[in-house]
């Protein structure tokens, strides 16, 4: 018998192993008696076992040449197999085709990067692909629990913008109509502190634009940023808040998807060592004193690239913050620090491993006439900032935030070499398409 193929019947709130089974041959192995078909289904793989005796010849035969891919919905009775994923199969009884496949592209010999990247739209559908989307949805789902349970409201900022967020050097723009230029947003912060103003506790978290000329493991030109925005809240505050909610959100995240790390073949000891010791908080010019005693020409005043991060972190054998970082190498908005003029309160948190620069925030100027000198400097038009700059004049409180990549956070989860794969559809300098 043929089970019907009746869309209403799979409902979210009938569990994943219930019966027929609607998926997709993931593949294919055993003999001329039995057959043990992995059948992708709600995103799991699970075992068929097809045996020629039960099923006659005929069935038997067919299903041993289903091609890759072939859409099936199966019925049959489930029994224990601890050797089995999740511990049980099923014994098939009956099999209907819904789509045929011909030629799948990925086979399960090795692929190079280049080639999968450019199957991406199928690559989706491997098992540890599978894995590293499941966790990014588990970790997104972990950080808006976050917020919400902290009193925090969603505010959704604009993509299209009038005004440069970070910096001009890194700018996707478009011609918008009779106004000129409009820039993709590569923060959603300026918005984000204006409604800071409105709810006191905010957060955004969407996807972010960079024109980032460099070609490395962590960058994107579009990746996701959770920001949070805090009225009447300090440098020191920011950072309690940061250090708890990546410890939050980490840990259930690694709970609620161990069996994803273990496809991944991703220890998470190492990691939830990381989250179980303080996150040290280092001054900026400790650490280039820390990192000229190791030997490297860096002078105050230069930015702490990617390597050197990893020098900091492995010397304090774990995560760490680095605070007040000089003011000319820093975004206009941050604050003056009022006990070192030269610098700002900002912080930037440094995951071990490599993984490198995960947060960057600070606390937000709130003196108008310094934020207006510093746009200057930056060659940022004031009057386009009219809006930005009402909050200055209109009840200022001292307010902080932060901003942290999803993708990067991804890559420490789950142990990965290069961000690219911690995103559906990654966006490179050199990669638009699938
Ligand atoms: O340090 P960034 O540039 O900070 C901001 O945009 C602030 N406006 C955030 C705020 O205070 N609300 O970016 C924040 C984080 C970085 O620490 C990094 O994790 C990630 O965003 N990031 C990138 N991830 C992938 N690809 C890129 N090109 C990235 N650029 C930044
Ligand atoms: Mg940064």
């Amino acid at each position: 018998m043929i089970p019907s193929l009746d869309p209403n019947e799979s409902h979210p709130s009938i569990p994943s192993d219930s019966l027929p089974l609607r998926g997709w041959v993931q593949g294919l192995r055993g003999n001329n008696h039995v057959q043990f078909l992995q059948l992708r289904t709600n995103g799991k793989i699970l075992q068929v076992v097809c045996e020629k005796e039960a099923l006659g010849e005929n069935l038997f035969k067919e299903i041993k040449s289903l091609p890759q891919e072939t859409s099936l919905v199966v019925t049959g009775k489930w029994q224990e197999n601890p050797k089995a994923p999740g511990g049980k199969e099923l014994l098939l009884e009956s099999l209907s085709i819904v789509g045929n496949s011909q030629d799948y592209p990925i086979t399960p010999k090795e692929h190079g990067p280049d080639f999968l990247h450019n199957h991406r739209h199928l690559w989706l559908r491997s098992k540890r692909q599978l894995a590293i989307q499941r966790v990014r949805s588990e970790l997104s789902f972990a950080i808006r629990e976050f917020f919400r349970n902290d009193g925090y409201t969603l505010i959704d900022t604009p993509i299209l913008t009038g005004s440069i967020g970070e910096s001009a050097g890194t700018l996707f723009s478009t011609e918008y109509f009779d106004l000129g230029q409009a820039y993709l947003a590569q923060t959603g912060q300026l918005y984000l502190e204006t409604a800071a103003f409105a709810h006191s506790k905010v957060y955004c978290f969407g996807p972010t634009f960079r024109a980032e000329k460099s070609k490395t493991k962590r960058h994107l030109t579009e990746f996701w940023m959770l920001e949070a925005e805090t009225a009447f809240l300090g440098q020191d505050g920011n950072l309690d808040l940061q250090e708890r909610f990546v410890k939050t959100v980490l840990k259930s995240t690694v709970e609620r998807c161990s069996e994803d790390l273990t496809i991944l073949e991703r220890n998470p000891e190492p990691l939830l060592a990381y989250l179980n010791k303080p996150f040290p908080r280092v001054e900026y010019g400790e650490g280039i004193r820390i990192l000229k005693e190791k030997g490297e020409s860096i002078e105050w005043g230069e930015d702490i690239n990617a390597e050197r991060e990893q020098i900091l972190t492995s010397h304090f054998g774990t995560a760490i913050f680095i605070q007040n970082f000089p003011r000319a190498i820093k975004a206009f908005y941050m604050k003056q620090n009022p006990n070192d003029p030269k610098t700002v309160l900002s912080a930037d948190l440094i995951a071990p491993d490599g993984i490198g620069e995960i947060i960057g925030g600070s606390e937000r100027e709130e003196s108008y006439e310094k934020i207006v000198e510093r746009l200057k400097e930056e060659g940022l038009p004031p009057e386009d900032y009219s809006w930005y700059l009402d909050l200055r004049k209109y009840g200022s409180v001292p307010h902080a935030g932060f901003g942290m990549g999803l993708e990067r956070v991804i890559a420490w989860v789950c142990g990965l070499p290069h961000i690219r794969e911690c995103i559906p559809f990654p966006r490179m300098i050199y990669r638009l398409t699938p």
